[in-house]
């Protein structure tokens, strides 16, 4: 039996269209659903509890879709809520979360820079997995404030802007590796690479993700084996605002990260 039902990918916005190409390089054979809730972003500055309430609204649309497993491309809003909806929900559910631990693994000298929202830094979450890390002192956290907005925006000015203020309170010469803890960050990883001034290597967790998808899916023989489906057709893209031109942004972002995959996590 092949279950051709979509494979429902949460956004705030546009970062996780990443995860969806990730998603894609693993499982080109499937239909996927992508809600971006872009009239409501940024939400790594809003109060957990909102988040919460955003995101289990976006889901129960693409469970009204009848998606047949649930991603959550947020870092921010898989700190708020991925729990509860591993609880409450019969199919999978997956989240993305920042690639610390990979990061840290492989760390031979200095520190790593961990990148993320003020809201995911500020989480229960991330401060357990940095609890139970055997070097916590390695990782050096920095809330990106207003930086996730910008690279929604595509505003350039403001992205470099932002990023130099950023980098000006970290001890960039320790830093060897960075964690891209929120999925707009790759959609400016030359900026970012540029405000650092320096060869770093980076981490990013969408293709750890998408193999994981990959693996529970089959597993549970819920993959869509039934054509080769990989078309520009196979991705139904929901956002909750100025829809025509996110979906235009949407489908180049896809098509830039068809190929790439310059992560190592
Ligand atoms: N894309 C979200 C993340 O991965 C953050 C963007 C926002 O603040 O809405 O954390």
């Amino acid at each position: 039996m092949f279950n051709t039902n979509p494979i429902g990918v949460f956004d705030s916005g546009l970062g996780g269209v990443n995860v969806l190409a990730a998603l894609r390089r693993n499982l080109p054979n499937e239909n996927y659903i992508f809600y971006g809730d872009t009239a409501n972003n940024p939400y790594g500055n809003k109060p957990v509890e909102r988040v919460r309430e955003l995101t289990l609204n976006g889901v129960r649309y693409l469970l009204s879709k009848e998606a047949k497993a649930i991603v959550i491309a947020c870092n921010t809003a898989t700190s708020a809520v991925i729990e509860e909806l591993r609880r409450t929900l019969l199919i999978p559910v997956f989240g993305i979360e920042p690639a610390i631990k990979p990061a840290v693994t492989s760390l031979k000298d200095g520190k790593v820079l961990l990148m993320a929202t003020p809201l995911t830094i500020a989480e229960k979450k991330l401060q357990n997995l940095l609890e139970q890390l055997p070097n916590r002192e390695s990782v050096v956290p920095l809330a990106c404030h207003r930086l996730a907005e910008a690279i929604e925006a595509g505003n350039d000015e403001d992205i470099k802007k932002i990023l130099n203020d950023l980098m000006s309170r970290v001890d960039i010469g320790k830093i060897t590796s960075v964690v891209l803890g929120c999925t707009n960050y790759p959609l400016a990883i030359d900026k970012i690479s540029e405000a650092l001034d320096k060869e770093v290597r980076f981490y990013d967790g969408s293709a750890g993700l998408a193999r994981h998808v990959h693996r529970v899916l089959t597993e549970r023989n819920d993959l869509n084996l039934s054509q080769n489906n990989e078309s520009a057709e196979n991705v139904r893209f929901i956002f909750t605002s100025d829809s025509t031109a996110k979906e235009k942004r949407a489908r180049e972002i896809l098509s830039v990260f068809r190929k790439c995959e310059f992560h190592q996590a």
